[in-house]
């Protein structure tokens, strides 16, 4: 630590530091100061100190080798509105503690049991899609989501309620993207977004409240994640409250559905660029499940479905940036970082480095072949994070993503339409900000 030095950064205004160009394009600004300043950036926002780290080794070292010195980030103090003292947003030993009693409800056993749901809630769409027809795919991919999320997690119960959780949580997404940034804007302030924005919470609040209390009543499990989690017991003995098993169905609701859904956007995006890739993937579905729906058994006959998604997730990481804080200070990349600085590790561009990915801007899933991501440093490819704090959904991701990918590129293929160009809005994840129109054609 003696003799190490502050890393360089831009110098930014003299008062909101950099805040204002990175709220401009926050990812253009990234890339800019990466590219100027190495691999470990000093950037003030206002009265937060960040440090962007791009080296996979530096970020090996705070997410794996050194986690006790970091905790999750004043960055998600604004989602614990939504998603309270649950998995992603706790630490410590309350942390340690939920993790242990939620890991079984993701157990590979269990996720093949989902993997049947998975299935159910694809047919309908596939009957009602209309050939010719311009959707926004990445509406369709959310929704689509969300109520297998929803029925993972609460089972039957949730059937009614569905399409009514999903427009709060629009409009509370809505308000959380502006705000998103701002951080002079408390949220005790009266104006309309925030009004809506708490509006939009009381009723999720009240939906999930009532979904678990059913449940409670019925006194019976019936194999949803709920069930799992009302029989799990701490090493105590204890069960978990009332808040606490909110704020973890409302973690999960969110977390479960919100990248899932945008790593299926993501990857029509792509396969619509890369006619290739579409028609090698195609080639595979037939020859494997011949007109079929996919099961569990048949996700490990799929090798380049899986290589789609893998490269689609290093492309658009739907989380698109992990961020920690420091709580010593300590040396990153031979520089002194202090206590309670904000540290930034962006799959966005350490994704996209060609030190690591030849044709890095390029869509090759065969770039996995023969374990290529064996010979990668660790941490240069993490779309799901990485050590403890690592994605307790990757498993059922990685079975749900290429089941649906299975599913419905069998039988259909969308053409983007020219003129609905598709921005980045990057906030909470990286999604695309006025969707994805496509045109949908039955094959
Ligand atoms: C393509 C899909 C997904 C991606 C890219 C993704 C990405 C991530 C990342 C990067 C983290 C680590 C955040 C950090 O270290 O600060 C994370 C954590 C988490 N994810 Fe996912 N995720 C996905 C799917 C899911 C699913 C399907 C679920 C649940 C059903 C889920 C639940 C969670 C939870 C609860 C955490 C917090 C874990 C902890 O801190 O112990 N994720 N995810």
């Amino acid at each position: 630590m003696r003799g190490a030095v502050s890393p360089p950064g831009p110098k930014g205004h003299f008062l909101f530091g950099s805040l204002l160009d990175a709220k401009r394009d926050e990812l253009d600004f990234l890339a800019r100061v990466v590219r100027e300043y190495g691999d470990v950036v000093r950037i003030r926002m206002l009265n937060v100190l960040a440090f962007v780290l791009s080296h996979p080794d530096d970020i090996e070292s705070v997410l794996i080798t050194n986690h006790r010195n970091f905790a999750k980030s004043v960055f998600l103090t604004e989602s614990q509105s939504l998603l309270g003292r649950g998995l992603l947003t706790s630490d410590g030993d309350a942390w340690r503690e939920q993790r242990r009693m939620v890991q079984p409800s993701f157990h590979p056993q269990q996720v093949a049991r989902y993997s049947r749901s998975i299935v159910e809630q694809v047919e309908p769409l596939l009957e009602n899609w209309q050939d010719g027809e311009t959707r926004d795919i990445h509406q369709d991919m959310m929704d689509l989501t969300m109520k297998i999320v929803a029925r993972v997690l609460f089972g039957d119960d949730i059937a009614s309620e569905t399409a009514r959780l999903g427009d709060a949580l629009r409009v509370f997404f809505e308000q959380f993207d502006e705000r998103f940034g701002f951080y002079l804007l408390p949220q005790w302030l009266p104006t309309p977004g925030n009004l809506r924005y708490r509006k939009a919470l009381g009723e999720l609040n009240a939906m999930i409240v009532k979904l678990i209390r059913r449940r409670q009543a019925a006194a019976q499990g019936n194999g949803d994640m709920l069930s799992g989690l009302l029989g799990a017991l701490s090493e105590s003995g204890k069960a978990l409250t009332a808040s606490e098993l909110r704020d973890q169905m409302m973690t999960l609701f969110f977390t479960g559905h919100e990248t899932t859904g945008l790593a299926l956007s993501w990857t029509w995006y792509l396969l619509a660029q890369n006619p290739r890739v579409e028609t090698k993937l195609v080639e595979e579905l037939r020859s494997v499940l011949g007109g079929r729906l996919p099961s569990y058994d048949d996700l490990r006959r799929l090798p380049y479905t899986e290589m789609v998604f893998k490269e689609s997730l290093r492309l658009y990481p739907p989380a698109y940036a992990v961020v920690r804080k420091a709580l010593d200070d300590c040396e990153v990349g031979g520089y002194r970082i202090p206590s309670g600085a904000t540290l930034a590790m962006f799959q966005w561009s350490v994704h996209r480095d060609s030190r690591f990915f030849d044709q890095p801007g390029e869509f090759i899933p065969e770039r996995w072949e023969n374990d290529f991501q064996k010979r990668l440093p660790r941490c240069a490819y993490f779309p799901f994070g990485a050590g403890p704090r690592i994605c307790i959904g990757d498993g059922f991701a990685k079975t749900e993503v290429p089941l649906l990918i299975a599913s419905i590129a069998q039988r259909f293929h969308f053409d983007l339409v020219p003129t609905h160009p598709v921005l980045l809005s990057p906030s909470l994840t990286l999604r695309p900000r006025k969707g994805i129109k496509m045109v949908v054609r039955r094959r």
